[in-house]
């Protein structure tokens, strides 16, 4: 069997880890996943619940009875909350103001991180999200956390029709106290400002081969 590897693209909300990490999976053939699409699915799975998601008990109770599965898709992977596919749900606006709370929540970060484990279980796979290089795969050694100004952020956001504000979130996220969106130490760190999307692929390419990643020709 071939080796697999992980990699690992954290950053803030609208980085552009979501562009980076599809083009990378489709230049290494290997599998996409959006960790963020989980919290806010499992979120949504609380929300119909009828579970307060501003209440962490409450939270961490629904969260155990959620049924979470998921079936691999060429690239990406079908999710399923309770039987249901949670996708036309994601960016709802009742679930964008309650991700951040539900993500806080320990038991929810447990439940999610040892199914992300799961998802790479004999396969290679790019993954993005907020602790994936320093808590889901610390061991990995290809992590990047991708950067862009707070201005680039938002107007991206616009442009993609969502009105949430990405820099709240991002508060939320960097200051709770289990697996804050932090830069891991061992990241490769890519400022996406005043790049173009092929710029930031290309750094992330040259990054992965200077630590050993056989990159196939195209
Ligand atoms: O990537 P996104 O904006 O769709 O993520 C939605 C929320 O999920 C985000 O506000 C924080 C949370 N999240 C997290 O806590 N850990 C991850 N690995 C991915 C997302």
């Amino acid at each position: 069997m071939m080796p697999t590897f992980v990699i690992a693209i954290d950053g803030p909300a609208a980085s552009g880890k979501s562009s980076v990490s599809k083009l990378l999976a489709r230049r290494l053939h290997c599998a996409h996943v959006n960790s963020g699409a989980l919290y806010r699915a499992a979120a949504w799975g609380i929300l119909e619940s009828g579970a307060d998601p501003t209440d962490p008990a409450a939270v961490t109770a629904a969260a155990h009875t959620l049924q979470l599965d998921w079936a691999p898709d060429r690239q990406d992977f079908t999710l399923l909350v309770n039987g249901q596919d949670p996708g036309p749900h994601l960016r709802d606006a009742a679930v964008a103001a309650s991700v951040s709370p539900v993500a806080s929540v320990p038991a929810v970060r447990d439940i999610i991180t040892a199914f992300l484990r799961h998802m790479a279980e004999g396969r290679s796979l790019i993954m993005e999200g907020r602790d994936i290089g320093s808590v889901v795969f610390p061991e990995t050694p290809y992590k990047f956390y991708i950067d862009a100004s707070e201005e680039i952020r938002l107007s991206r956001r616009l442009a993609q029709g969502e009105t949430d504000s990405p820099l709240s979130r991002d508060r939320q996220d960097s200051t709770r106290k289990t697996a804050p969106l932090k830069i891991a130490e061992d990241a490769l760190v890519i400022d996406s400002t005043h790049l173009s999307l092929d710029a930031v692929v290309q750094q992330a390419l040259d990054g992965l081969t200077a630590r050993g990643l056989a990159i196939p020709a195209e």
